[in-house]
C-alpha cells in the first residue's frame, strides 16, 4: 500500500474520532439540577404515587407540568427518610418556602407552541413515555445539556449526534413531530406549532 496513504490514514483516525467523541462535548455546556430527585421512590413501591399526583391536567384542562413546591411540602414538611437529597430539600426548600428551579429536558424554543392537553386527552391519548421515554421511572436526574450555538435542550436533538438506531422519544426536532402528525393525519402548517 502507498506508505503516503497509510500516513494519511493514520491521521485521519485520531482525527476523526477526537470529531466525533469531542465535538458533542465542546457543543454542548452542562449544567447540574439544583436538587437531586429520584422518581423511582416516589412512582415505586416506596413512594407508590401516580403520575396524576404531580403532574395532570387541571380543571381549566392546562397542564401541571412540573409541580410546585405545596404539592411537595405535605409530605415533606420535615424529613420522611433519611438520605442527604431529602434533607437538602427540607432544609434549603421546603423549610424557605423556595421553589426549585428545574430545568426541563424536552425544553422547546419560545416560538414553538406545545400543548399537553391535545396529546394526552384528544383521540390517540400519547403516551408520556412516547415523549420522554423512562423518565418517570429514573432514580437520578442526568446532566442537563445545552446547545452553545443554538441554545437548545440537548433532548430536541437528542443523545445520539448521528440520529442512527435512536429510539422514538430520542429527540424531539420539529421533523419529529411532523413525522407523527403527518402519520396521524394531524394539521402540520406552520400555524399549528408556531404562533
Ligand atoms: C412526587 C411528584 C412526582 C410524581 C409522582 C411524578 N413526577 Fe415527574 N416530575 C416531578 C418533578 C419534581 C420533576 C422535575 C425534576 C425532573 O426533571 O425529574 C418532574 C419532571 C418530569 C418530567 C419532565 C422531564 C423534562 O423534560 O424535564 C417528566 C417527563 C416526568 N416528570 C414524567 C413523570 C411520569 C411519567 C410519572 C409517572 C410514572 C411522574 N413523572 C411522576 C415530580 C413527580
Ligand atoms: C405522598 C408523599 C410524598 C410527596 C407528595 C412527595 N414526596 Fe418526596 N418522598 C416521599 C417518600 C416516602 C420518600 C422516601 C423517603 C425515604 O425513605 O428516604 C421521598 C423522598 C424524597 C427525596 C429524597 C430521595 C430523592 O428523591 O432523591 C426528595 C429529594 C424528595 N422526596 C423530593 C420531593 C419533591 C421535590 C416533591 C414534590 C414534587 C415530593 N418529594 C413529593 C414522599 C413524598
Ligand atoms: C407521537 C406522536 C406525536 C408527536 C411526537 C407530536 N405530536 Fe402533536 N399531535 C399528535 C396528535 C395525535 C394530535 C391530535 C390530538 C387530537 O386532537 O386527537 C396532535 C396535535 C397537536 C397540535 C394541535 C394541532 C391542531 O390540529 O390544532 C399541536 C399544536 C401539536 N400537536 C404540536 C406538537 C409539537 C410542537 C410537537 C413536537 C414538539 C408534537 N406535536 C409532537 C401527535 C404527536
Ligand atoms: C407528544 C409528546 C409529549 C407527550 C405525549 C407528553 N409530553 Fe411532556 N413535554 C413534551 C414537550 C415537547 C415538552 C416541552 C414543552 C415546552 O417547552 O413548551 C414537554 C414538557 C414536559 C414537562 C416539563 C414542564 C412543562 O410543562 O414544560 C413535564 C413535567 C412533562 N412534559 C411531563 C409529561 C407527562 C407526565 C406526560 C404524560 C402524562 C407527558 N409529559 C406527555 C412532549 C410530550
Ligand atoms: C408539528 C409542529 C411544527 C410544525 C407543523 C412546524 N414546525 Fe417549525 N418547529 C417546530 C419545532 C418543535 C421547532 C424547534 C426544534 C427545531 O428547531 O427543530 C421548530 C423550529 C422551526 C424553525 C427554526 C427556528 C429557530 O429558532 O431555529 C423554523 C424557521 C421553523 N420551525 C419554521 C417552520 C415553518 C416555515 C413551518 C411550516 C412549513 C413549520 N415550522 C411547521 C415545530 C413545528
Amino acid at each position: 500500500m502507498n506508505t503516503r496513504f497509510v500516513a494519511f490514514a493514520a491521521g485521519l483516525a485520531p482525527a476523526l474520532a477526537v470529531g466525533w467523541f469531542g465535538f458533542p462535548r465542546l457543543l454542548y455546556r452542562q449544567v447540574e439540577q439544583p436538587l437531586s430527585f429520584s422518581h423511582k421512590v416516589h412512582t415505586g413501591e416506596k413512594g407508590g404515587m401516580a403520575c396524576a399526583d404531580c403532574h395532570s391536567l387541571g380543571p381549566d384542562g392546562r397542564f401541571t407540568g412540573i409541580p410546585r413546591l405545596e404539592k411537595c411540602a405535605g409530605c415533606h414538611s420535615a424529613p420522611v427518610g433519611t438520605t442527604a437529597a431529602e434533607k437538602k430539600f427540607v432544609d434549603d426548600y421546603v423549610a424557605k418556602g423556595r421553589e426549585v428551579d428545574w430545568l426541563v429536558y424536552a425544553r422547546q424554543p419560545d416560538n414553538v407552541y406545545f400543548s399537553h392537553a391535545v396529546h394526552l386527552s384528544g383521540k390517540e391519548k400519547v403516551a408520556c413515555e412516547r415523549c420522554h421515554g423512562p423518565h418517570g421511572a429514573t432514580d437520578t436526574l442526568r446532566t442537563w445539556q445545552v446547545n452553545r450555538i443554538s441554545g437548545y435542550s440537548r433532548d430536541i436533538w437528542g443523545p445520539n449526534i448521528a440520529r442512527i438506531g435512536r429510539r422514538p422519544w430520542e429527540g424531539m426536532t420539529m421533523n419529529d413531530c411532523i413525522q407523527c402528525h403527518e402519520k396521524q393525519g394531524r394539521d402540520s402548517s406552520c400555524l399549528a406549532c408556531h404562533k
